[in-house]
Protein backbone atom coordinates (compact mmCIF):
# COMPACT_ATOMS: atom_id res chain seq x y z
CA UNK A 1 0.00 0.00 0.00
CA UNK A 2 1.53 3.16 -0.99
CA UNK A 3 1.72 5.98 1.81
CA UNK A 4 1.04 9.47 0.60
CA UNK A 5 1.64 12.71 2.88
CA UNK A 6 -1.44 15.53 2.32
CA UNK A 7 -0.10 18.82 3.31
CA UNK A 8 -2.86 20.57 4.54
CA UNK A 9 -4.96 17.29 5.21
CA UNK A 10 -7.68 19.31 8.00
CA UNK A 11 -8.38 21.43 4.91
CA UNK A 12 -11.52 21.76 2.75
CA UNK A 13 -9.89 19.84 -0.30
CA UNK A 14 -7.42 17.69 1.66
CA UNK A 15 -9.83 16.14 3.43
CA UNK A 16 -12.18 15.67 0.73
CA UNK A 17 -8.58 14.42 -0.71
CA UNK A 18 -8.09 11.77 1.87
CA UNK A 19 -11.45 10.07 1.68
CA UNK A 20 -10.67 9.48 -2.00
CA UNK A 21 -6.81 7.92 -1.57
CA UNK A 22 -8.43 6.13 1.18
CA UNK A 23 -11.27 4.71 -0.92
CA UNK A 24 -8.59 3.69 -3.57
CA UNK A 25 -6.29 1.97 -1.39
CA UNK A 26 -3.66 4.35 -0.12
CA UNK A 27 -2.19 5.00 3.05
CA UNK A 28 -2.63 8.53 4.25
CA UNK A 29 -0.44 10.55 6.44
CA UNK A 30 -1.14 14.29 6.88
CA UNK A 31 0.58 17.25 7.67
CA UNK A 32 -1.35 20.35 9.11
CA UNK A 33 -0.86 22.81 11.83
CA UNK A 34 -4.50 23.95 12.04
CA UNK A 35 -3.87 27.52 12.02
CA UNK A 36 -6.66 27.78 9.23
CA UNK A 37 -8.65 24.23 10.14
CA UNK A 38 -9.88 22.05 12.74
CA UNK A 39 -8.74 18.14 13.27
CA UNK A 40 -12.50 17.70 13.21
CA UNK A 41 -12.09 17.37 9.79
CA UNK A 42 -10.02 14.65 9.93
CA UNK A 43 -12.06 13.02 12.70
CA UNK A 44 -14.61 13.18 10.11
CA UNK A 45 -12.61 11.19 7.71
CA UNK A 46 -12.26 8.41 10.14
CA UNK A 47 -15.75 8.66 10.37
CA UNK A 48 -16.67 8.19 6.74
CA UNK A 49 -14.06 5.82 5.78
CA UNK A 50 -13.55 3.92 9.22
CA UNK A 51 -9.73 5.02 8.99
CA UNK A 52 -7.68 7.09 11.95
CA UNK A 53 -5.57 9.45 9.82
CA UNK A 54 -2.16 10.42 11.61
CA UNK A 55 -1.57 14.38 11.35
CA UNK A 56 2.06 15.74 12.04
CA UNK A 57 0.63 19.35 13.48
CA UNK A 58 4.00 20.90 12.24
CA UNK A 59 5.27 24.65 10.60
CA UNK A 60 5.74 23.42 7.62
CA UNK A 61 8.11 26.57 7.32
CA UNK A 62 10.06 25.17 9.83
CA UNK A 63 12.28 22.94 8.24
CA UNK A 64 13.47 20.92 11.06
CA UNK A 65 9.72 19.92 12.14
CA UNK A 66 9.14 19.54 8.09
CA UNK A 67 12.07 16.98 7.91
CA UNK A 68 11.19 15.11 10.81
CA UNK A 69 8.25 14.02 9.12
CA UNK A 70 10.45 12.43 6.21
CA UNK A 71 12.64 11.05 8.53
CA UNK A 72 9.95 9.29 10.99
CA UNK A 73 8.44 7.70 7.31
CA UNK A 74 11.40 6.41 4.84
CA UNK A 75 8.20 4.85 3.17
CA UNK A 76 6.11 8.23 1.93
CA UNK A 77 5.73 7.44 -2.08
CA UNK A 78 3.76 10.42 -2.63
CA UNK A 79 2.76 14.13 -1.19
CA UNK A 80 -0.11 16.12 -2.37
CA UNK A 81 0.35 19.77 -0.80
CA UNK A 82 -2.34 21.65 -0.25
CA UNK A 83 -1.40 23.71 2.54
CA UNK A 84 -1.29 27.58 1.91
CA UNK A 85 -3.12 30.57 2.65
CA UNK A 86 -6.05 31.21 -0.01
CA UNK A 87 -8.02 34.09 1.19
CA UNK A 88 -7.29 36.56 -1.67
CA UNK A 89 -8.49 39.84 0.11
CA UNK A 90 -6.34 39.14 2.93
CA UNK A 91 -3.68 38.39 0.23
CA UNK A 92 -4.67 41.79 -1.01
CA UNK A 93 -3.97 43.77 2.37
CA UNK A 94 -0.95 41.32 3.87
CA UNK A 95 1.70 39.78 0.72
CA UNK A 96 4.62 39.02 3.12
CA UNK A 97 2.53 36.79 5.46
CA UNK A 98 1.22 35.24 2.11
CA UNK A 99 4.83 35.23 0.32
CA UNK A 100 6.11 34.30 3.75
CA UNK A 101 3.78 31.26 3.73
CA UNK A 102 2.83 29.66 0.53
CA UNK A 103 6.11 29.97 -0.62
CA UNK A 104 8.40 28.95 2.24
CA UNK A 105 6.61 25.72 3.25
CA UNK A 106 7.00 24.90 -0.66
CA UNK A 107 10.32 25.67 -0.43
CA UNK A 108 11.08 23.47 2.83
CA UNK A 109 8.55 20.53 1.07
CA UNK A 110 10.49 20.87 -2.74
CA UNK A 111 14.10 20.45 -0.16
CA UNK A 112 12.63 17.33 1.69
CA UNK A 113 11.60 15.86 -1.84
CA UNK A 114 15.25 16.65 -3.08
CA UNK A 115 16.56 14.74 0.13
CA UNK A 116 14.60 12.04 0.29
CA UNK A 117 14.13 11.57 -3.29
CA UNK A 118 10.33 11.10 -3.06
CA UNK A 119 9.05 10.29 -6.80
CA UNK A 120 6.02 11.56 -7.21
CA UNK A 121 4.24 15.32 -6.24
CA UNK A 122 1.35 16.87 -6.58
CA UNK A 123 0.79 20.77 -6.34
CA UNK A 124 -2.67 22.73 -5.39
CA UNK A 125 -2.99 25.35 -7.91
CA UNK A 126 -5.26 27.78 -9.28
CA UNK A 127 -7.23 29.17 -12.20
CA UNK A 128 -6.22 32.41 -10.84
CA UNK A 129 -2.87 31.81 -12.51
CA UNK A 130 -4.44 32.83 -15.78
CA UNK A 131 -5.71 36.31 -14.63
CA UNK A 132 -8.20 37.69 -16.72
CA UNK A 133 -7.91 35.68 -19.56
CA UNK A 134 -7.80 37.08 -23.19
CA UNK A 135 -10.34 33.94 -24.52
CA UNK A 136 -12.60 31.37 -22.57
CA UNK A 137 -12.88 28.67 -22.16
CA UNK A 138 -9.32 28.12 -20.84
CA UNK A 139 -6.51 25.31 -21.63
CA UNK A 140 -3.40 24.20 -19.84
CA UNK A 141 -1.45 26.52 -22.81
CA UNK A 142 -3.40 29.95 -21.89
CA UNK A 143 -0.26 31.85 -20.80
CA UNK A 144 -0.44 32.76 -17.15
CA UNK A 145 -1.34 36.56 -16.75
CA UNK A 146 -0.82 38.96 -14.36
CA UNK A 147 -1.73 37.81 -11.33
CA UNK A 148 -4.43 39.75 -9.47
CA UNK A 149 -3.56 39.04 -6.08
CA UNK A 150 -0.74 38.05 -3.69
CA UNK A 151 -2.55 34.82 -3.42
CA UNK A 152 -2.66 33.97 -7.37
CA UNK A 153 1.25 35.10 -7.74
CA UNK A 154 2.30 32.98 -4.78
CA UNK A 155 -0.19 30.12 -7.46
CA UNK A 156 2.28 31.43 -10.32
CA UNK A 157 5.79 31.49 -8.34
CA UNK A 158 4.82 27.34 -6.95
CA UNK A 159 4.19 26.72 -10.02
CA UNK A 160 7.66 28.13 -11.94
CA UNK A 161 9.05 26.83 -8.78
CA UNK A 162 8.59 23.18 -9.87
CA UNK A 163 8.72 23.41 -13.37
CA UNK A 164 12.54 24.94 -12.19
CA UNK A 165 12.89 21.83 -10.01
CA UNK A 166 11.76 19.01 -12.21
CA UNK A 167 13.98 19.84 -14.61
CA UNK A 168 17.45 19.26 -12.09
CA UNK A 169 15.29 16.43 -10.27
CA UNK A 170 14.33 13.87 -12.99
CA UNK A 171 13.61 11.34 -10.96
CA UNK A 172 10.66 13.13 -9.09
CA UNK A 173 7.62 13.53 -11.27
CA UNK A 174 5.11 16.66 -10.90
CA UNK A 175 1.31 17.36 -11.05
CA UNK A 176 0.35 20.87 -11.19
CA UNK A 177 -4.00 20.66 -10.86
CA UNK A 178 -5.35 24.36 -11.66
CA UNK A 179 -8.22 24.54 -9.78
CA UNK A 180 -11.37 26.44 -10.97
CA UNK A 181 -13.69 27.41 -8.13
CA UNK A 182 -14.02 24.24 -5.57
CA UNK A 183 -17.63 23.97 -4.07
CA UNK A 184 -20.08 21.73 -2.30
CA UNK A 185 -19.29 18.51 0.37
CA UNK A 186 -19.18 15.12 0.71
CA UNK A 187 -22.75 13.62 0.25
CA UNK A 188 -22.45 12.19 3.72
CA UNK A 189 -22.26 15.83 5.04
CA UNK A 190 -19.89 14.82 8.01
CA UNK A 191 -16.90 17.27 6.08
CA UNK A 192 -17.48 20.16 4.02
CA UNK A 193 -15.97 23.58 3.63
CA UNK A 194 -15.88 25.52 7.22
CA UNK A 195 -15.02 29.07 6.46
CA UNK A 196 -13.11 30.71 9.19
CA UNK A 197 -14.71 34.28 9.95
CA UNK A 198 -17.05 36.09 7.27
CA UNK A 199 -16.94 33.81 4.05
CA UNK A 200 -15.46 34.93 1.08
CA UNK A 201 -16.33 32.84 -1.68
CA UNK A 202 -19.52 32.20 -3.28
CA UNK A 203 -21.00 29.00 -2.35
CA UNK A 204 -20.49 29.13 1.61
CA UNK A 205 -21.82 33.29 1.04
CA UNK A 206 -25.42 31.66 -0.71
CA UNK A 207 -25.16 28.78 2.03
CA UNK A 208 -24.71 31.37 5.21
CA UNK A 209 -27.53 33.32 3.57
CA UNK A 210 -29.59 30.89 3.21
CA UNK A 211 -29.44 29.60 6.83
CA UNK A 212 -29.72 33.37 8.16
CA UNK A 213 -26.00 33.93 9.26
CA UNK A 214 -25.45 36.24 6.57
CA UNK A 215 -28.65 38.71 6.40
CA UNK A 216 -28.46 39.45 2.02
CA UNK A 217 -25.74 38.41 -0.22
CA UNK A 218 -24.29 40.93 -2.33
CA UNK A 219 -23.74 40.45 -5.61
CA UNK A 220 -20.80 42.34 -6.33
CA UNK A 221 -21.48 43.95 -9.65
CA UNK A 222 -23.89 43.40 -12.33
CA UNK A 223 -22.57 45.95 -14.94
CA UNK A 224 -19.42 43.49 -16.71
CA UNK A 225 -19.42 41.95 -19.79
CA UNK A 226 -21.07 38.65 -19.43
CA UNK A 227 -24.82 37.28 -20.52
CA UNK A 228 -26.65 38.62 -17.30
CA UNK A 229 -23.85 41.01 -15.97
CA UNK A 230 -22.39 39.19 -13.43
CA UNK A 231 -19.37 37.36 -13.24
CA UNK A 232 -18.72 33.85 -14.75
CA UNK A 233 -17.10 30.98 -13.33
CA UNK A 234 -16.43 27.08 -13.31
CA UNK A 235 -17.63 25.56 -9.64
CA UNK A 236 -16.59 22.44 -9.37
CA UNK A 237 -17.75 19.66 -6.79
CA UNK A 238 -15.15 19.48 -4.69
CA UNK A 239 -15.58 15.25 -4.37
CA UNK A 240 -14.90 15.55 -8.27
CA UNK A 241 -11.76 17.59 -7.27
CA UNK A 242 -10.43 15.31 -4.77
CA UNK A 243 -10.59 12.22 -6.85
CA UNK A 244 -8.69 13.95 -9.34
CA UNK A 245 -5.97 13.98 -7.14
CA UNK A 246 -6.14 10.33 -6.62
CA UNK A 247 -5.65 10.03 -10.45
CA UNK A 248 -3.13 12.43 -10.67
CA UNK A 249 -1.07 10.05 -8.69
CA UNK A 250 -1.73 7.17 -9.46
CA UNK A 251 -1.24 8.68 -13.32
CA UNK A 252 2.61 9.69 -12.10
CA UNK A 253 3.02 5.96 -10.50
CA UNK A 254 2.10 4.35 -13.59
CA UNK A 255 4.46 6.27 -15.32
CA UNK A 256 2.05 7.91 -17.91
CA UNK A 257 3.30 11.56 -17.80
CA UNK A 258 5.17 12.82 -21.06
CA UNK A 259 6.92 15.28 -19.19
CA UNK A 260 8.40 15.57 -15.51
CA UNK A 261 5.89 18.42 -14.80
CA UNK A 262 2.25 18.10 -16.49
CA UNK A 263 -0.21 20.44 -15.73
CA UNK A 264 -4.23 19.96 -15.49
CA UNK A 265 -7.15 22.17 -15.61
CA UNK A 266 -9.90 20.78 -12.54
CA UNK A 267 -12.95 22.79 -13.58
CA UNK A 268 -16.62 21.41 -14.60
CA UNK A 269 -16.12 22.85 -18.56
CA UNK A 270 -19.67 24.95 -17.98
CA UNK A 271 -19.43 28.50 -17.01
CA UNK A 272 -22.10 29.51 -14.80
CA UNK A 273 -22.48 33.29 -13.44
CA UNK A 274 -23.02 34.39 -10.24
CA UNK A 275 -26.49 35.09 -10.86
CA UNK A 276 -26.96 31.87 -12.29
CA UNK A 277 -25.68 30.37 -9.11
CA UNK A 278 -27.95 32.04 -6.73
CA UNK A 279 -31.21 30.77 -8.97
CA UNK A 280 -29.25 26.93 -9.10
CA UNK A 281 -29.10 26.87 -5.54
CA UNK A 282 -32.96 28.19 -5.14
CA UNK A 283 -34.17 26.11 -7.55
CA UNK A 284 -32.21 22.90 -6.14
CA UNK A 285 -33.50 23.82 -2.37
CA UNK A 286 -37.06 25.83 -2.80
CA UNK A 287 -35.20 28.66 -0.67
CA UNK A 288 -35.40 31.88 -1.80
CA UNK A 289 -32.11 34.38 -1.31
CA UNK A 290 -32.14 37.39 0.01
CA UNK A 291 -29.59 39.44 -2.16
CA UNK A 292 -29.13 42.71 -3.74
CA UNK A 293 -26.31 44.05 -6.49
CA UNK A 294 -23.45 46.07 -4.83
CA UNK A 295 -20.18 47.04 -6.59
CA UNK A 296 -17.33 45.49 -7.62
CA UNK A 297 -14.91 43.99 -5.90
CA UNK A 298 -11.66 44.67 -6.68
CA UNK A 299 -9.33 42.20 -8.18
CA UNK A 300 -12.21 39.99 -9.50
CA UNK A 301 -11.90 38.41 -12.87
CA UNK A 302 -14.74 38.80 -14.96
CA UNK A 303 -15.25 35.29 -16.71
CA UNK A 304 -13.25 32.14 -16.62
CA UNK A 305 -14.22 28.69 -17.03
CA UNK A 306 -12.36 25.46 -17.73
CA UNK A 307 -11.23 23.70 -21.03
CA UNK A 308 -10.77 20.25 -19.35
CA UNK A 309 -10.28 18.26 -21.75
CA UNK A 310 -6.87 17.40 -20.94
CA UNK A 311 -7.17 15.99 -17.84
CA UNK A 312 -10.39 13.84 -19.13
CA UNK A 313 -8.30 12.36 -21.89
CA UNK A 314 -5.06 11.75 -19.91
CA UNK A 315 -6.09 11.18 -16.51
CA UNK A 316 -9.58 9.42 -17.58
CA UNK A 317 -11.40 12.13 -15.26
CA UNK A 318 -14.89 12.44 -15.43
CA UNK A 319 -16.61 15.31 -13.18
CA UNK A 320 -19.26 13.17 -12.27
CA UNK A 321 -21.88 16.05 -10.01
CA UNK A 322 -23.18 18.63 -11.20
CA UNK A 323 -24.39 22.22 -10.31
CA UNK A 324 -27.59 21.06 -8.18
CA UNK A 325 -25.46 18.31 -6.36
CA UNK A 326 -22.88 20.96 -5.76
CA UNK A 327 -25.74 23.32 -4.26
CA UNK A 328 -28.01 20.70 -2.51
CA UNK A 329 -24.66 19.14 -0.53
CA UNK A 330 -23.42 22.26 0.29
CA UNK A 331 -26.79 23.12 1.66
CA UNK A 332 -27.02 19.31 3.80
CA UNK A 333 -23.72 20.58 5.19
CA UNK A 334 -24.58 24.42 6.39
CA UNK A 335 -27.61 22.75 8.11
CA UNK A 336 -25.05 19.76 9.24
CA UNK A 337 -23.24 22.62 11.34
CA UNK A 338 -26.04 24.43 12.46
CA UNK A 339 -26.62 21.86 14.96
CA UNK A 340 -22.74 21.14 15.53
CA UNK A 341 -22.08 24.27 18.18
CA UNK A 342 -17.97 23.66 18.42
CA UNK A 343 -17.87 24.14 14.09
CA UNK A 344 -20.21 27.46 15.28
CA UNK A 345 -16.51 27.97 17.62
CA UNK A 346 -14.38 27.59 14.81
CA UNK A 347 -15.95 30.15 12.48
CA UNK A 348 -15.26 32.87 15.45
CA UNK A 349 -12.02 31.82 15.37
CA UNK A 350 -10.10 35.09 14.03
CA UNK A 351 -7.62 35.08 11.14
CA UNK A 352 -3.73 34.53 12.96
C1 LIG B 1 -16.74 33.99 -7.26
C2 LIG B 1 -17.65 35.07 -7.82
C3 LIG B 1 -17.38 37.22 -6.82
C4 LIG B 1 -18.97 36.34 -2.87
C5 LIG B 1 -11.70 31.75 -5.67
C6 LIG B 1 -10.36 31.77 -5.08
C7 LIG B 1 -9.37 31.23 -6.06
C8 LIG B 1 -9.80 29.88 -6.56
C9 LIG B 1 -11.17 29.97 -7.15
C10 LIG B 1 -8.77 28.11 -5.29
C11 LIG B 1 -16.91 36.41 -8.00
C12 LIG B 1 -18.78 36.68 -6.58
C13 LIG B 1 -18.56 36.17 -4.18
C14 LIG B 1 -20.06 37.21 -2.59
C15 LIG B 1 -20.27 37.69 -4.93
N1 LIG B 1 -9.80 28.93 -5.51
N2 LIG B 1 -19.21 36.84 -5.18
N3 LIG B 1 -20.67 37.85 -3.63
O1 LIG B 1 -12.79 34.91 -6.54
O2 LIG B 1 -13.57 33.26 -8.35
O3 LIG B 1 -11.78 32.63 -6.73
O4 LIG B 1 -12.04 30.46 -6.12
O5 LIG B 1 -7.82 27.94 -5.89
O6 LIG B 1 -8.16 31.12 -5.42
O7 LIG B 1 -10.08 33.09 -4.80
O8 LIG B 1 -14.18 32.89 -5.96
O9 LIG B 1 -16.21 32.47 -4.69
O10 LIG B 1 -14.74 34.44 -4.02
O11 LIG B 1 -16.07 34.55 -6.12
O12 LIG B 1 -20.84 38.28 -5.85
O13 LIG B 1 -20.48 37.41 -1.41
O14 LIG B 1 -18.70 35.30 -6.88
O15 LIG B 1 -17.43 38.61 -7.11
O16 LIG B 1 -17.39 37.02 -9.18
P1 LIG B 1 -13.10 33.53 -6.97
P2 LIG B 1 -15.31 33.58 -5.09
Amino acid sequence: MKKILVTGGSGYIGAHTIVDLIENGFEVISADNNSRSTPDMLAGVEKITGTKIKNYKVDLCNYDETHAIFEENSDISGIIHFAAYKAVGESVEKPVLYFQNNLGSLINILRCIEEFHIPHFVFSSSCTVYGNPDSIPVTEETPRKNAESPYGLTKQMGEQMIESFAVAHPTSKSVLLRYFNPAGAHPSAIIGELPIDRPQNLTPVITQTAIGKIPSLTVFGDDYPTRDGSCLRDLIHVCDLAHAHTLALQFLIDGKNSSNCEVFNLGSGNGITVLEAIAAFEKSTGIKLNYSIGNRRPGDVIAIYANNDKARKELKWEPRNSLEDIMTSAWKWEQFIANQPKHLELRSHKLN
